[in-house]
């Protein structure tokens, strides 16, 4: 499907209804024929340039089969992204009233995104502007406010800024460093930028393997935040609507609008660095588009692709500002702080056996381990856990790890490309839910 044959199509109806009125033809949003903005712009509804929005008609157009996208907005699934071809029709007072050509379709089976194309009445092109502005503000993800935590994206089930600072076992002078560098710069940091003129946005990112513990590490950076009256501002690409600047964007409008310190959490940062969106934001790490709180934001991003930050991103001076890696286990204390921890009243002395095998593996590992030995014992009847049950547990799960990836790896030419997030976490028996 080209976009030719879309055009040829509105100019064949455009001199049907308006064969002695001027045209230009243009690239359109694509949030026009969106469900939720046809829903949120009413009919009525006001537009820059003293124009009303009139409403509009559906038509019908041989080359689109109409097809919608949904995702859900609160509790409800609701349809959004749609093909399909409209006239949106307008009227200014004094002026006749006039109408756009409006088409939308998808060109490429393999990426689902819209192009439209519209055309517009000459000397009209502010009220159109201003009514894909409208539809594209409709669109935009919603920000939910829980507690002092504004969610942008994903699940509530993701981020629990309950977790505390001591629940995260990590090396003590990693966390103290880290700590360290946003508490300098809520305190000293802000005024120092403010007097270099320098808008104060600090831009720190955590990165390692899955389940090292990095987005624990943010929920409990974001209560201590709300501890310290910060506002904590939370953007997930894990929903259907995915990983897109427009989340940033809005992102942003809440950290502006704050009048608090803010603290920006942004999972998987590199999600966000595909396709067109990458270059904004680079714009954003350079402080072009960054957000602009006097009081100071800080961003705290993950990612466990930290070859997809590349050289721009990190050998650039300015655009992150520290990388703190978080490393799996990295010695056998380590390995016995997270045991003791999981396992809890089921440790026992015998356990030190184990922790050999529990180098070089992510938290998230250990948990498993101790909890499928526990859920072991309990099914047996067993009042405790033997290190030999704990080995088996540990074997069990690092020949699950490694024939989930042979399996993945095998079948990957077949189509499971990089495309789908879900498929990333290959190898890791710690898929995420979404
Ligand atoms: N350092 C840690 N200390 C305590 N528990 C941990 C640690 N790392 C992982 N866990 C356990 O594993 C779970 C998954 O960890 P988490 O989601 O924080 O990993 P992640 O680094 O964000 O992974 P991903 O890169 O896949 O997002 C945690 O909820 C926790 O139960
Ligand atoms: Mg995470």
């Amino acid at each position: 499907m080209q976009y030719e044959r879309l055009v040829e199509w509105a100019r064949g109806v455009w001199e049907q209804r308006h064969p002695n009125r001027k045209h230009i033809t243009i690239w359109a949003s694509a949030e026009c024929s969106n469900m939720v903005a046809q829903k949120a712009v009413k009919v009525g509804r006001r537009l820059r340039g003293k124009s009303i929005y009139e409403g509009m008609e559906k038509l019908e157009c041989p080359v689109i089969v109409p097809i919608s996208d949904y995702g859900s907005r609160g509790k409800h699934m609701v349809l959004t992204a749609t093909s399909g071809a409209y006239a949106f029709k307008f009227s200014m007072d004094g002026e006749d009233p006039f109408e756009v050509i409006y088409a939308s379709s998808y060109f490429d089976d393999d990426v689902q995104d819209l192009t439209a194309v519209a055309l517009v009445p000459v000397g009209k092109l502010d009220t159109w502007a201003a009514f894909e502005f409208a539809c594209a503000r409709a669109v935009r993800p919603r920000i939910r406010r829980r507690r002092d935590v504004y969610i942008i994206g994903g699940t509530d089930a993701f981020f629990d800024p309950t977790v505390t600072w001591d629940d995260v076992i990590l090396p003590a002078e990693l966390k103290q460093q880290l700590m360290d560098d946003v508490e300098a710069f809520f305190n000293k940091g802000v005024e120092i930028y403010r007097q270099l003129k320098l808008a104060p946005f600090r831009k720190l990112l955590l990165a390692g393997v899955p389940g090292t513990g990095k987005t624990m590490l943010c929920a409990a950076m974001a209560k201590h935040a709300i501890e310290q009256k910060r506002i904590v501002v939370y953007v997930s690409g894990s929903d259907r609507d995915g990983a897109t600047f427009e989340k940033i964007q809005r992102a942003f409008q809440a950290v502006a609008a704050a009048r608090y310190p803010t603290l920006l959490i942004v999972e998987e940062l590199d999600a966000y660095l595909r396709g067109d969106d990458k270059a904004r934001i680079l714009n954003v790490l350079d402080g072009v588009e960054s957000p602009n709180n006097p009081q100071g934001s800080l961003l705290l991003a993950t990612t466990n692709y930290p070859e997809a930050i590349d050289e721009r991103i990190s050998r650039r001076p300015g655009r992150l500002d520290r990388i703190f890696v978080i490393p799996t286990i990295q010695d056998e204390d380590q390995a016995e702080k997270m045991l003791r921890h999981y396992l809890g009243t089921h440790w026992k002395d015998e356990h030190l056996e184990v922790l050999p095998k529990l180098l070089d593996q992510p938290g998230a590992f250990v948990r498993e381990v101790a909890l499928q030995a526990r859920m072991l014992a309990a099914h047996e009847h067993l009042t405790e856990i033997s290190s030999e049950m704990l080995q088996r547990s540990v074997e069990s799960l690092t020949y699950q790890m490694r024939a989930d990836k042979d399996f993945l790896m095998q079948r990957r030419p077949m189509g499971l490309g990089g495309a789908n997030r879900a498929n990333r976490n290959y190898g890791s028996p710690f898929i995420r839910k979404s």
